[in-house]
């Protein structure tokens, strides 16, 4: 495996928990990678299927959903049906061959900032051992 492969993940954030999380986790001064590429959503119950699917397709290597502690919900339910989903994209990524590990769900609170760095670096760490998206290096092949 190439050493240098530098993971591009996909980071849905709930404005609420997890965004004021990552934030905080600069604050703090933690380290995680850059190529988490954060994307703040009102709520973690906004994203929806195409938007666990399409990062795919474009080219990221994982994706994950962070929104707030189960119960915590400022919209009641949104985190659970968004792991709902994630579940569902997981067994839809298993059937044509793709490691649903790619694909997660985390709940924090937005004094969580260790955690928010925490499931980062974690998340980088086991897609990296994974290797590169393999929709992106079919892609790859189609050029050349
Ligand atoms: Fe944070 Fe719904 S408001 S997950």
């Amino acid at each position: 495996m190439n050493n240098n492969f530098e993971p591009e993940i996909i980071a849905y954030c709930c404005h609420y928990c997890a965004f004021a999380a990552a934030d905080l986790a600069g604050t703090m001064r933690l380290e995680y990678p850059t190529s988490v590429k954060i994307i703040k959503l009102p709520c973690s119950g906004k994203v929806e299927l195409i938007h666990l699917l399409k990062p795919f397709e474009d080219g990221a290597d994982g994706v994950f959903v962070a929104g707030c502690l189960e119960g915590n919900c400022h919209y009641l339910r949104g985190n659970i049906r968004t792991k709902k989903r994630v579940n569902y994209v997981k067994s839809l990524l298993k059937e044509i061959g793709i490691e649903p590990e790619r694909v997660e769900m985390f709940n924090m609170s937005s004094s969580m900032g260790p955690e928010f760095a925490r499931v980062a670096n974690e998340m980088t760490e086991k897609v990296r051992a994974m290797g590169p998206n393999p929709v992106k290096l079919k892609g790859e092949e189609v050029v050349k």
